[in-house]
């Protein structure tokens, strides 16, 4: 099984990191969770979750929020401030980290190298080592400097998948606009989910209904 890095920053899209979490573990992978202060404050005001200072493995919180009654070792949530802990060295192998969802202010710190925090710093670990790295960046509209800064960082090997869902699906639901984006992630990370929907072409009767 894999070990992954899943970075929660300050931007809305709290229900994408939802269900990636919920995909990596359901897939038996490793998690190890950074959250800065700002994607605290997000989780708190779109998911009602409110966590505390605590880093334990199984925090009740999320459990809850996950819909798990334990995580095992799988999910380990590693507090933003602790430049020291594993995932802030190269040596710590990991197999990739996606940063669901991305602000502006966390894509600026990645595109110009400035590891303040440990998510960023993680972020840096991956693009040093070419291991792979997703930005799902969520803002509207995008100012030049997003726009440079998105440029930065793909120059420099990271994915940015903004949290943009098609409509080509016919989704009935939030939820399924919302799986949309996470199967994409969970995909570019090589992790199989029963969330990505293969696009086959139009149903025929779509085609009839335009005749
Ligand atoms: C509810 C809420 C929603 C926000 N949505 C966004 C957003 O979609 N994109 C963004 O770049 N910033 C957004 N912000 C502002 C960031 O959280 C803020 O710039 C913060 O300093 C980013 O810090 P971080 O990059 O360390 O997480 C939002 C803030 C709040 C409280």
């Amino acid at each position: 099984m894999g070990r992954y890095i899943v970075g929660i920053a300050g931007a809305s899209g709290a229900p994408y990191s939802k269900r990636v979490l919920q995909g990596l573990l359901a897939g038996g992978h490793d998690v190890k969770c950074v959250i800065s202060d700002a994607g605290r404050r997000v989780l708190e005001v779109e998911e009602r979750l409110l966590l505390t200072g605590n880093t334990n493995t199984d925090h009740p919180d999320i459990l809850e929020w996950l819909g798990m009654e334990s995580t095992g070792s799988q999910l380990e949530l590693l507090h933003h401030k602790d430049v020291a802990a594993s995932i802030a060295s190269g040596s710590f192998h990991t197999d990739g980290m996606v940063v669901v969802p991305c602000s502006g202010g966390t894509l600026a710190k990645i595109a110009n190298g400035i590891s303040s925090g440990l998510l960023e710093r993680a972020a840096d670990v991956c693009l040093k080592e070419r291991r792979k790295l997703i930005l799902v960046t969520r803002e509207t509209p995008l100012s030049l400097i997003h726009l440079r800064n998105m440029t930065a960082v793909t120059e420099a090997g990271a994915i940015v998948m903004p949290g943009s869902p098609g409509y080509y699906h016919q989704p009935k639901s939030v939820q399924d606009m919302v799986d949309m984006i996470a199967g994409r992630i969970l995909d570019h990370l090589g992790v199989d989910s029963k969330l990505l929907q293969e696009w086959t072409g139009p149903e025929p009767a779509a085609y009839a209904e335009t005749e």
